[in-house]
């Protein structure tokens, strides 16, 4: 953590949010995952997160970097699927940055990593994927960011720069509208392969205000990694610095 702040001070960023992963392995009987009848969930290697350890570097990294600010937060993964867990989760460590993303579908009762079910078939898959996250933001209002709204494109059988967004437009503008009708933001994500001004635009065109950037680093040196891009790329489809520099970019 340390060394990711040091990072984000030499680039200059005015401030850090360390968003942990927050995936279920086993969960809530109220969690939707369970009427839906999920018994399990592949790969199954995901940890809960050391929550003692984790605020006890963030107040020491927050003495130390008192130039930068450090946000809390979590990313929870399929968000409208553990509710309940989330929210019990969050109620003995609130946060104050939380992510929403979308790593899995289920498939015969479990819950299967994207990228393993693009090698079927990507083009169903990626159509599922976006539809799923319409249904994702529809069913949970934990989340106030969208991370990395096409996620499948990293893993995109034979190369990501074979994937076509053009294709998905109408899907990704369902995802857009739902999100910016609930005046949510979108995270343009610089550890996928960046979006395009096109795809940030019809964001904007179907209503959306506010975008996050976020470069989901998982290690310091990444940390901020291709924000310049990214910030070409907000700018070019419209959206401007909020009202500080801590606010998300607006349009
Ligand atoms: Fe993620």
């Amino acid at each position: 953590m340390a060394q990711a702040c040091r990072r984000a001070i030499e680039l200059g960023l005015p401030s850090i949010a360390f968003t942990e992963h927050l995936d279920f392995t086993v969960w809530h009987e109220d969690d939707a995952a369970t009427s839906r009848g999920l018994i399990d969930r592949h790969p199954a290697h995901q940890l809960p997160i050391d929550v003692q350890g984790y605020f006890a570097e963030l107040e020491e990294c927050r003495g130390r970097f008192p130039e930068l600010r450090i946000l809390s937060g979590v990313e929870t993964g399929e968000p409208h699927l553990f509710a309940a867990s989330i929210a019990e989760h969050l109620r003995h460590s609130p946060v104050d940055r939380v992510l929403g993303s979308l790593h899995s579908l289920t498939l015969d009762g479990r819950l299967v990593g994207v990228g393993r079910l693009l090698y079927d078939d990507r083009d169903v898959t990626m159509r599922r994927y976006l539809t799923e996250i319409v249904r994702m933001i529809q069913q949970s209002d934990v989340f106030e960011v969208l991370a990395h709204v096409d996620f499948p494109r990293r893993y995109w059988p034979g190369g990501s720069e074979h994937y076509v967004e053009k294709d998905y437009e109408e899907e990704y503008r369902a995802v857009f509208r739902a999100l910016a009708g609930t005046g949510r933001a979108l995270e343009v994500n610089t550890s996928s392969p960046l979006a395009s001004v096109d795809q940030v635009r019809w964001f904007r065109e179907e209503g959306g205000a506010a975008i996050s950037f976020g470069s989901d680093a998982h290690q310091p040196t990444a940390v901020g990694q291709r924000f310049d891009l990214a910030v070409d790329i907000v700018e070019a489809a419209g959206f401007r610095p909020g009202r500080d520099q801590f606010d998300f970019w607006r349009r």
